[in-house]
């Protein structure tokens, strides 16, 4: 089959289209055929180093599509279940093996290239509003990268539970799409001064919580945003690594709390990855929350969706087309 691999960790020149064998799944596992592939930012912390894979090493963590074969020991799924997953690396390549209880199977309102776009960041954006700061109506909440995959769903879903969304983005022709996407304010963090417009809006209190993805760039500032006992949710680092800090920082700034949460952590067992799933489900089956799969790329073409992240021109999902 064809996968997208690398040997070495760099840029996105070092992602390669090549020919391998895939074997036949082990105990436990299933082989999926993929229709649709999720890109997500974590794959370019993979790719460059910043989370260290053993190498060489396929990429990519989403995909959907159908169980082709099965190993020993699986019951609940056949061959020809439409299914999808978010955890599983090896996701930019015709075919996976994945473990069957990390697999969900597909509702039929739910379309491969949705679920391709969604299993993650959606997912993510359900344990970040629901279970992190479980977000309460008439709260003003900050959300960063409002405009991108994770941030186009947790808008509308923060909406959706009643919440005032302040969005950032970093170009006003994201302004307009992070507003029809459930932000009552936008914010450009790069022509804003973001921090005292936050805190403007909401009376000079400060947001009970802020959501936080870009990491270092915004980190400082974000902080400045929180009312006293707020929440830092710090989930994530597409300008770089959050820097050290004195924890002494939190109470000066208001006796803050600090999470820094990841996705796998919240859909540990199969439970919880079940019941993620079918909130996720349920909320795009209601008309809630839209799905903006905004880039298809071929496979083939993963350095350039790579590269499209990186320059901030993306907004909403990415998918590859096997
Ligand atoms: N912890 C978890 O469980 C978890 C799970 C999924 C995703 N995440 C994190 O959530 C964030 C969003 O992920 P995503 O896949 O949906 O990506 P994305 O939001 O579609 O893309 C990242 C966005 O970050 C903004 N950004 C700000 N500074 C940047 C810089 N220096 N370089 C590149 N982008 C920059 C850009 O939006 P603007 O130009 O509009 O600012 C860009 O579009 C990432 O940090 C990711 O690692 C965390």
């Amino acid at each position: 089959m064809k996968a997208i691999r690398f040997d070495q960790a760099g840029g996105p020149e070092v992602l390669k289209l090549q020919d391998v064998d895939l074997p036949s799944p082990g105990p436990g596992q299933v082989r999926v055929k993929h229709t649709a592939i999720g890109v997500n930012f974590i794959d370019t912390y993979q790719r460059s180093g910043l989370y260290p894979v053993p190498l060489p090493s396929g990429l990519g963590l989403e995909a959907a599509g159908v169980v082709e074969a099965l190993g020993a020991d699986i019951s609940e799924l056949k061959v020809g279940d439409r299914v999808a997953y978010a955890g599983t690396l090896g996701a930019y390549a015709e075919a996976n093996n994945v473990p069957a209880d990390r697999l969900v199977k597909l509702p039929d309102g739910i379309s491969d290239e949705i679920a391709a776009a969604a299993m993650l960041k959606g997912m993510t954006a359900q344990y970040l509003l629901k279970r992190t700061f479980p977000v309460q109506r008439g709260q003003t909440i900050v959300f960063h990268a409002a405009a991108g995959g994770v941030g186009l769903i947790a808008c509308q879903w923060a909406k959706h539970l009643g919440a005032a969304v302040i969005g950032t983005v970093g170009s006003d022709d994201k302004v307009e799409l992070a507003r029809s996407h459930g932000c009552v304010h936008v914010l450009n963090t790069r022509t804003d001064d973001w921090a005292k417009r936050v805190r403007e809006i909401t009376g000079g209190q400060g947001v009970p919580v802020i959501y936080d993805g870009i990491g270092k760039e915004t980190w400082s500032r974000s902080l400045d945003c929180l009312a006293v006992r707020g929440m830092m949710v710090s989930f994530g680092n597409a300008s770089g690594a959050v820097p050290t800090f004195e924890p002494g920082i939190l109470s000066a700034k208001g006796s803050l709390y600090l999470t820094r949460p990841t996705l796998f952590h919240y859909t540990r067992t199969r439970e919880e990855l079940q019941q993620t799933a079918d909130d996720l489900f349920a909320v795009i089956a209601s008309g809630a929350v839209k799905i903006a799969i905004n880039q298809r790329l071929k496979l083939a073409d993963a350095r350039a969706a790579h590269e499209a992240l990186h320059s901030r021109a993306t907004t909403g999902a990415t998918v590859l087309l096997p």
